[in-house]
């Protein structure tokens, strides 16, 4: 870190943001494999939450590589940094009073770990969007495990670069068992049970 910074309090803190806005902020911190169902789940969920006139954003691992961490690949290190920018982004939209939706595959429990440590513990839910590896290969909506097969793409999740799953997550939603509204619902009575929303 640099040094001769100095930290600034903001008057307008989150409390009276969450106030005026008339609920809690937190991330739904989605992880799982590639073509598991993140951003489907992710989406899907957002516009349930819109529809009830909440305001959630959804921060998507292929969209933020296309601008905030373009300069990112997909070694350890790297996915690592990625996660680590993404907890920080995740901590300024609940900072503002608002609901982030991320969905990355953030493949290491230590890199969750840490941006569980950087939120409040009520600011912060693991959602395991669990569907096993070779129904996620078998969907393949990108192509990208024909290519990793292949060789063309080298450290790709759950070929040849490993994916450790949540130990004791708030939330797992099966998606080769459930449908894209049955597992919206599943996340929605999940954040009503516990006072997240109405
Ligand atoms: S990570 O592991 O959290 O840093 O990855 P993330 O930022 O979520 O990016 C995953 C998307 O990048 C595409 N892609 C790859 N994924 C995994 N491994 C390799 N090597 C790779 N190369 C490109 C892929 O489209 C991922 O999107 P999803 O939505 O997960 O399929």
């Amino acid at each position: 870190m640099s040094t001769n910074i100095t930290w600034h309090e903001a008057s307008l803190n989150k409390e009276l943001r969450r106030k005026q806005f008339g609920h809690h902020s937190f991330v739904l911190w989605f992880t799982g494999l590639s073509g598991s169902g993140k951003s489907t789940v992710a989406n899907a969920a957002a516009k349930a939450l819109f529809d009830q006139g909440l305001n959630p954003y959804v921060l998507d691992g292929d969209n933020i590589r296309h601008g905030l961490n373009k300069d990112l690949g997909f070694s350890e290190e790297d996915r690592t940094e990625n996660i680590r920018r993404i907890g920080e982004v995740s901590k300024l939209f609940v900072d503002s009073g608002q609901i982030v939706i991320t969905a990355f595959i953030s493949p290491f429990i230590k890199d969750r770990e840490l941006v569980r440590e950087l939120l409040e513990a009520d600011e912060f839910i693991e959602v395991y969007i669990k569907c096993p590896v070779d129904e996620c290969e078998k969907r393949d909506p990108k192509g990208l495990y024909e290519k990793a097969r292949k060789g063309l793409i080298r450290d790709f999740t759950g070929i040849d670069s490993p994916y450790e799953e949540p130990v004791n997550p708030e939330i797992v939603v099966e998606t080769n068992k459930y449908s894209i509204e049955e597992s919206v619902e599943q996340i929605l009575q999940h954040l009503k049970s516990k006072g997240y929303i109405k």
